[in-house]
């Protein structure tokens, strides 16, 4: 029985990972759930999975979910603080960090300090703090397995070969709901059309990220740090069937590929089964009925903000997280209303401009630059 604690159980992924959960029975046991707000949903889970520990974000999720759970209720911690509790609480053996955003970043980092192996659907702790994040689990013996299935088929796909012999990372990008819609129109997409993912259903974050690709950006970051390769090793595919999850090429030129159907719960019960494989009983790939799988470049010229990323990659030190910030507030801006789509995009790349970058040294470092870009794309996204 591995023991999980699950960052985020409310969300996309949390909610998904407790249905693995339960199509495995007799092989996880949850000792944790750590959520913000919604007090509803995590109750009917404390009920379902009856958790040691749980957390919310304040006092007043506390009280709600006290108030759901009449009696037999178990401790609930509060914070930024209870979710690193839950993260290094010595009950798990394995931490789901699917918080999102930079607001995932202090738990994953506990989770690692606590020598916990980690599923790590929360890229932007390795957005943010990556180099940081990856040395210190290597010195605490610590796994890190992805959850994003671009990262889980890499990881899945480099399984039993020589690292050495890799030429180079190919990861797939669905192109997200927007690939199609011509540049002039972008201005005046809506939030409902933006939030339309054709394949994957998704936290509003992560798919309003999807169409303006930043997500994308985040992932080859992600992946430069996860699998310690070259940026210049790491290249992007758009496949708007989303099939082939993404792919290794290999110094001989043989590419090795992981396929699967648009569920994250594949890559999710990968990381939480780990080693061994969890019987799902999901609908099988058919790829007579999906007929062709199309790959083509992404265009960096309709969508800048995946071209930020590599930017922010390349300066380096602070500058994902002052990234990453930015682009958390502006996304947040464009689903209130307040910015327009393309907006988002020119607000990350003056937040970034704006930034002075330092060499990373700390995780709070890297929450405060993160918090530094969310306050300066706020504002901008304000004065438009
Ligand atoms: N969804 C996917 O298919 C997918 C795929 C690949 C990677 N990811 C990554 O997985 C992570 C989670 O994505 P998601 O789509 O599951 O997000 P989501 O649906 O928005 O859920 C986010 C979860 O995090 C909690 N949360 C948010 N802010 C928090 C804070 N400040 N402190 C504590 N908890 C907080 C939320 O709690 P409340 O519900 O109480 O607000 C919720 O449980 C992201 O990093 C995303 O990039 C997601």
């Amino acid at each position: 029985m591995k023991r999980l604690a699950i960052l985020g159980s409310t969300g996309s992924i949390g909610v998904q990972a407790l249905d693995v959960v339960d199509r495995a029975p007799g092989r996880f046991q949850v000792v944790g759930l750590s959520a913000r707000r919604n007090a509803a949903r995590l109750a009917e889970q404390v009920r379902r999975f009856r958790p040691r520990l749980v957390s919310v974000a304040d006092d007043a999720a506390a009280r709600e979910l006290r108030g759901l759970l009449d009696g037999a209720a178990p401790e609930i911690l509060t914070g930024d603080g209870g979710a690193v509790a839950v993260a290094s609480q010595a009950e798990a053996d394995f931490v789901l960090a699917a918080i999102s955003g930079g607001a995932g970043l202090r738990s994953t980092a506990a989770a690692v300090e606590a020598g916990k192996a980690v599923g790590l659907a929360n890229k932007e702790s390795l957005v943010l703090a990556g180099e940081l994040i990856m040395a210190r689990a290597a010195e605490r013996g610590v796994s890190i397995l992805p959850v994003d299935s671009e990262h889980s088929a890499i990881f899945q796909s480099l399984a039993g070969h020589n690292r050495k012999e890799v030429r180079r990372l190919i990861l797939t990008a669905s192109g997200g709901p927007l690939r199609t819609v011509p540049a002039e129109r972008l201005g005046a997409v809506t939030p409902a059309e933006a939030l339309k993912h054709p394949n994957w259903s998704m936290g509003d974050k992560i798919t309003i990220d999807s169409a303006t690709l930043m997500n994308k950006g985040l992932e080859v970051i992600e992946a430069r740090w996860l699998f310690d390769v070259d940026p210049a090793r790491i290249e992007v595919l758009v496949h708007p069937e989303s099939i082939v999850h993404s792919m290794v090429e290999y110094i001989d030129g043989q590419v090795v590929a992981q396929l699967g159907i648009s569920d994250m719960r594949g890559p999710i019960s990968y990381a939480l089964g780990h080693p061994d494989r969890v019987g799902l009983g999901l609908d099988p790939l058919d790829l007579a009925r999906v007929g062709k799988l199309t790959f083509e470049p992404p265009d960096p010229v309709r969508f800048p903000a995946y071209t930020l990323a590599w930017r922010a990659l390349e300066l380096g030190g602070t500058a994902p997280a002052a990234l990453s910030g930015a682009d958390e507030a502006a996304v947040e801006a464009f689903l209130q209303g307040r910015c327009r789509f393309d907006r988002i995009a020119r607000v990350c790349a003056e937040v970034l401009e704006a930034h002075r970058v330092e060499p990373l040294v700390s995780i709070e470092q890297a929450v405060a630059a993160s918090e530094w870009g969310k306050r300066e794309a706020a504002r901008r996204a304000r004065e438009d």
